[in-house]
């Protein structure tokens, strides 16, 4: 659990040059706790422990003002930055490396079933108030400007802008645009 703490810890400092110590982080870092709160609620979660690890959820969400559903699938190096307004949905998937700031949502759009929020690839930055909404797929590297409103596939290497969000920059030559991506 130690080992938990500091790796998030130190995942923040690595990202945030506005983070001068471990101290700093530990007290002001509202995203620290949202993270950790999430991690036992998901444990819960997989364990059919549902209104425990919601009320824990819960109980994150008072403190920091970010919701992320226990059920919500998240991977390493997770950074919310600022972190009020953040929604996170129960069937939205995140990868290693992603850094969120504050207002951002991953939603739904109240169309679909089951699968019904966005996967996000690794190494991706959601810009401030960004929506992604709907069972789509965010590829790795992406950026999401601030407060685009994405409502279809992004591929990787990709910087999106804009409501509905449209591609502003391709890193990658070789980006193949099919017809359900954003172009
Ligand atoms: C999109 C972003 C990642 C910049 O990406 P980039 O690849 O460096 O793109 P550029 O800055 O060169 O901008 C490319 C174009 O998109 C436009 N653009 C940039 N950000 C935009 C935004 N959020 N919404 C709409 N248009 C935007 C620029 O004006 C530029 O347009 P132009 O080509 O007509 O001049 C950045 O602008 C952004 O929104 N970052 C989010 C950061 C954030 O939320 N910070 C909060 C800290 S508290």
């Amino acid at each position: 659990m130690f080992k938990t703490f500091y790796n998030e810890v130190k995942n923040i400092m690595e990202k945030d040059p506005a983070a001068k110590n471990m101290l700093e982080v530990i007290l002001c870092y509202p995203g620290l706790y949202a993270v950790l709160f999430y991690r036992l609620a998901h444990r819960l979660y997989k364990r059919r422990m549902f209104v425990l690890a919601r009320l824990i959820s819960q109980i994150a969400r008072n403190l920091t003002g970010i919701e992320i559903h226990p059920g919500a699938k998240i991977g390493r190096g997770l950074f919310i930055d600022h972190g009020m307004g953040v929604v996170i949905g129960e069937t939205a998937e995140v990868g290693d490396n992603v850094t969120i700031y504050h207002g951002v949502t991953l939603g739904g759009t109240g169309k679909d079933k089951g699968k019904r929020h966005p996967t996000v690839g690794n190494n991706v930055v959601i810009g401030a108030g960004a929506k992604v909404l709907g069972p789509i797929t965010i590829g790795d590297n992406v950026k999401i400007g601030a407060n685009a409103v994405v409502l279809k596939n992004v591929p990787p290497n990709v910087t999106v802008v804009g409501i509905p969000a449209k591609i502003v920059r391709a890193k990658d030559n070789n980006v193949v645009y099919l017809e359900d991506y954003v172009i």
